[in-house]
């Protein structure tokens, strides 16, 4: 070998000796650094992909088509015939219990030109529509309380087409329970074409012997449980409602828990009734509506098909969810069959299933609890509670921010031995898991159940900015402090 060579073969031995080195050394650290990457990267397309999951769930914004729906609607002293022969008084929109119902199609803008002749102030929210916030009818965050004689407009185009209701935002237990309540069917564009379309708002009332609404409202008794649970069971106003239906129907039920305080679980025996939408928002999968716990402020939308040799047949309609059935109403069958309405479920195949949601970490932790009033009446068994939410009782609250368009998750740790339907305003969300087991809810929600002792993780994607309450549709339990509010930006 000549030197040259061995000089060459030196330098290639040395240049592949550095290469090695540089591989190892770097390579190894780079190694590293790409695994940091990739955990953060992770965590972070995680969360992209939940969001990437949800877009196209529902609307971010509805573009109005033009047609402006007005509806005039007065809040005054009024009375209803629910026993026969006895005039209960009751506070009414335009007179009636439950109040009108209003119905729209997507697209089309509501415009409520609004008097309150009450003797009280009040205003009017429209629970789970999504609104501007100025139009969401909540007294010292989105508007002024509006006062006795004063008018109030409110307009606006909601963003989902759904089963919705509204009622008072100003000492909401009172001015709910005395009847207050209405509700809002937005159409879809090209609506499924169910025989019937009906709206069953159910609603219990504390009624004295002579069947007036008891006027103690927030009672020491009520704010230390459950809230105020009627003895009085109407749907549509009624005590004995029937739908009456011809055999081979399929009927678009949609049912409105408005009560105060109560819980349903509907039995509807042996005919078939599906759960088609949660809280106006269509669901996934369907599913039994046995299986569903309407907490105040809930909504379900079902499709039940009666029998095609139904005729003569009479369904009795029961809540199950205390020990004592109760009887609510009846479907009645009759006359000759009719061609079965012939399409699919009418679901959202969009709704994500947000498997990944139970990993991501928690943003807002929400405990909610109860404490003795500082200076409230009463002593030992009897003594005035509030209920907080982080130890603070509305008006004063712990304020948070979500992140609009990003993945937000909250939970709900109930500390106390009471039931927590909590609402969010503006928002729909999911339920992700309960007491850390991943739910399997195929639905978007603006009202979830928190049971004694429960915590409840929820995650959403904000598209709506603004200030928005959050709080217990016991509306006792709120009106004594369960308050907070979240602000999307
Ligand atoms: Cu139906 Cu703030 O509630
Ligand atoms: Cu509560």
């Amino acid at each position: 070998m000549e030197i040259k060579q061995i000089k060459n073969l030196i330098l290639v031995i040395i240049i592949l000796f550095v290469v090695f080195v540089v591989i190892f050394w770097f390579g190894g650290d780079d190694n590293l650094k790409i695994k940091g990457e990739k955990e953060k990267q992770n965590s972070f397309s995680d969360s992209e992909t939940l969001v990437d999951e949800f877009f196209g769930a529902y609307l971010k914004d509805i573009a109005p088509n033009g047609n402006i729906v007005e509806f005039n609607m007065i809040a005054e002293e009024s009375e209803v015939e629910i026993f026969d022969g006895v005039k209960t008084k009751v506070w009414a929109y335009n007179g009636s219990v439950p109040g009108p119902q209003l119905r729209i199609k997507l697209g089309d803008t509501l415009k409520i030109n609004f008097i309150n002749k009450l003797p009280q102030e009040t205003t009017v929210h429209f629970h789970g529509v999504r609104v501007p916030n100025a139009m969401d009818g909540v007294p010292g965050v989105t508007q002024d309380p509006i006062k006795p004689g004063e008018k109030f407009v409110y307009e606006f185009t909601p963003k989902d087409a759904g089963t919705f209701w509204f009622h008072p935002h100003v000492r909401t237990s009172e001015q709910v329970e005395r009847g207050l309540f209405g509700t809002l069917v937005v159409e879809d564009d090209t609506p499924k074409q169910y025989s019937q379309d009906v709206v069953w708002v159910i609603d219990d009332w504390k009624m004295s012997e002579d069947r007036q609404v008891v006027d103690k409202f927030n009672t020491i008794m009520e704010l230390r449980h459950d809230g105020r649970w009627g003895n009085v069971m109407t749907v549509n106003g009624k005590l004995d409602e029937v739908l009456n239906t011809k055999p081979g129907e399929r009927i678009r039920l949609r049912l409105v828990n408005t009560s105060n305080a109560r819980v349903y679980k509907l039995n509807f025996g042996e005919l078939s009734s599906k759960v088609i939408a949660v809280d106006g928002m269509y669901v996934k999968k369907v599913f039994d509506v046995k299986d569903f716990e309407l907490a105040p402020g809930n909504r379900v939308d079902l499709d039940i098909s009666i029998p095609k040799n139904g005729n003569k047949k009479e369904y009795v309609i029961y809540d199950n969810f205390t020990r004592n059935p109760i009887k609510l109403a009846k479907i009645k069958v009759s006359g000759s069959v009719v061609k079965i309405p012939n399409f699919s479920f009418p679901i959202n195949k969009k709704v994500p299933d947000w498997q990944g949601a139970f990993f991501e970490k928690i943003d807002k932790e929400y405990v909610l609890d109860a404490r003795r009033k500082k200076g409230g009446s009463g002593a030992g068994m009897m003594t005035e509670p509030e209920w907080t939410i982080n130890g603070k009782a509305y008006p004063d609250y712990d304020p948070f921010t979500l992140k609009y368009g990003e993945f937000n998750k909250i939970r709900f740790k109930n500390n106390s031995s009471r039931l927590h339907p909590m609402h969010l305003h503006g928002q729909f969300f999911k339920v992700t898991s309960r007491n850390g087991v991943p739910s399997n809810e195929q639905y978007f929600r603006d009202t979830v159940l928190v049971k004694p002792k429960e915590f409840v993780d929820i995650a959403l994607v904000p598209l709506d900015k603004g200030t928005w309450v959050n709080h217990c549709h016991i509306l006792e339990h709120a009106a004594a402090g369960m308050i907070t509010a979240v602000t999307v930006e």
